[in-house]
C-alpha cells in the first residue's frame, strides 16, 4: 500500500524538483502539499507550487496555504540580519537560485483550500485513520504551529523527514542552514514533538550534488517532470558557480533527497541516531548541535551523513521519467 505523505514546501527550485519526484512515485499517497514562506514570499511559493501541480496533472491533491513569518524569530530587532551577499550579475542577468516565478510554467485556475495549512495539520491529523509521513522542506512554521495547537497531532505522525540543518556546513549564517535558521524555535518544537524526526541535513544533501551531466541525463529522460527538473539544476549550478567559483559545477538538490529518503531509506548510506539541539540565539542562531560529549542526551533523532549520488539519480530518473509526469 502506498505511504501517506504530506509535503510542506517553499517553492522554489529545488522543492518543485521535490514535488515531481513524489507525484511520480506510486509508492507514495500525496495527501496534501502545504507552502510556507522561506525561499520567497508565502503569496510566491504557493503559486510556484498551483502552477507545478496542474502543470503536472495532479490537480486533484489539495494544496494549503501557510505561514508568512516564523513564529517568535524576526520579533527581535536585535537579532542577526540574513545574510543575504550582493545581486548575482552574469551578461547582464540577476542570476538566482529561485526564480520568484518557476520559469515556463503556465498560470492555472487551481487554487489553495479554503483553509489554511496549520487548521489543516491540525483537523487532518487529529482524525488520521492512518498514520502520515510529514516530509518538511522548508522553514518548520506550520507544522510548529499546529503542534502548538494540537500538540496530540503527534499520534498520527508516523515519521518527520526534516530537509534542514547541518553538521559540518552551513549556508545562511556561519552555522545554519536556510529552513532551521529561518524559524528555529519552530524547528525546536517539531524536532523535540516525541515523533520519530530524520534529518536530511546539507552533510547529505552536499554528497549526493548534481552536476551537468547529470542535467544532460535528466533532459534525455525526455518527460515534462525530467526536463523541467533539468532546467532548475541547471539554473541552480549557474548561479552557484557565479556566486562561489566556477571550480565545482554542481549542486545540491537538497528537498528531492528528502522525498528520496521517504522512498528508499538506502540513498541515504551513513545514518546515525544522535541527540540535536538547535540554536535560538545570536550567531547560533538556527544551529543544529550534535550532543558530542562522552555521555550525550538520548538520541532525539537519526541524522544522515551521507547519501549515494548514484541511488539518487536512479531514482530521480525512475519517478521524473514516468509517463504522466
Ligand atoms: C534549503 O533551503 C532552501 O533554499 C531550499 O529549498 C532547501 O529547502 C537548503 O538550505
Ligand atoms: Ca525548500
Amino acid at each position: 500500500m502506498a505511504k501517506k505523505v504530506i509535503l510542506d514546501v517553499d517553492t522554489g527550485s529545488d522543492d518543485a524538483v521535490a514535488i515531481m519526484t513524489a507525484i511520480g512515485c506510486e509508492d507514495l499517497d500525496i495527501v496534501a502539499i502545504c507552502t510556507v514562506w522561506g525561499n520567497l514570499e508565502v503569496e510566491d511559493t504557493t503559486i510556484n507550487t498551483l502552477e507545478l501541480v496542474s502543470a503536472m496533472g495532479a490537480d486533484d491533491i489539495p494544496v494549503y496555504k501557510g505561514c508568512s513569518t516564523a513564529m517568535v524569530k524576526y520579533l527581535d530587532p536585535t537579532g542577526i540580519p540574513f545574510m543575504s551577499h550582493a545581486p548575482i550579475i552574469k551578461d547582464g542577468k540577476e542570476l538566482s537560485i529561485h526564480s520568484k516565478r518557476l520559469g515556463g510554467l503556465k498560470p492555472t485556475d487551481k487554487k489553495p483550500e479554503d483553509i489554511d495549512a496549520v487548521s489543516f495539520y491540525v483537523n487532518y491529523l487529529k482524525n488520521a485513520k492512518e498514520k502520515v509521513t510529514l516530509i518538511p522542506v522548508g522553514p518548520l512554521t506550520n507544522l510548529g504551529e499546529a503542534l502548538s495547537i494540537a500538540p496530540e497531532i503527534v499520534e498520527n505522525i508516523e515519521e518527520i523527514v526534516i530537509m534542514g540543518g547541518g553538521d559540518s556546513l552551513a549556508n545562511v549564517s556561519p552555522c545554519a542552514e536556510a529552513n532551521i535558521w529561518h524559524d528555529p524555535e519552530a524547528a525546536t518544537i517539531v524536532a523535540n514533538c516525541g515523533a520519530s524526526v530524520l534529518w536530511i541535513p546539507l552533510d547529505a544533501t552536499h554528497s549526493a550534488a548534481l552536476d551537468m551531466e547529470d542535467v544532460k541525463t535528466l533532459k534525455e529522460v525526455g518527460t515534462f517532470a525530467s526536463k523541467f527538473a533539468a532546467g532548475q539544476v541547471e539554473q541552480r549550478i549557474e548561479f552557484e558557480n557565479a556566486a562561489y567559483g566556477e571550480g565545482k559545477n554542481d549542486s545540491a538538490i537538497h528537498d528531492a533527497l528528502a522525498v528520496c529518503a521517504v522512498i528508499d531509506r538506502s540513498v541515504l548510506t551513513e545514518v546515525e541516531k544522535c541527540n540535536v539541539k538547535i540554536g535560538l540565539f545570536g550567531f547560533g542562531a538556527g544551529e543544529t548541535i550534535i550532543d558530542r560529549r562522552r555521555s550525550p542526551d538520548e538520541p532525539n533523532c537519526e541524522f544522515a551523513f551521507k547519501a549515494s549520488k548514484e541511488r539518487f539519480m536512479e531514482m530521480l530518473c525512475e519517478y521524473l521519467g514516468k509517463e504522466n509526469a
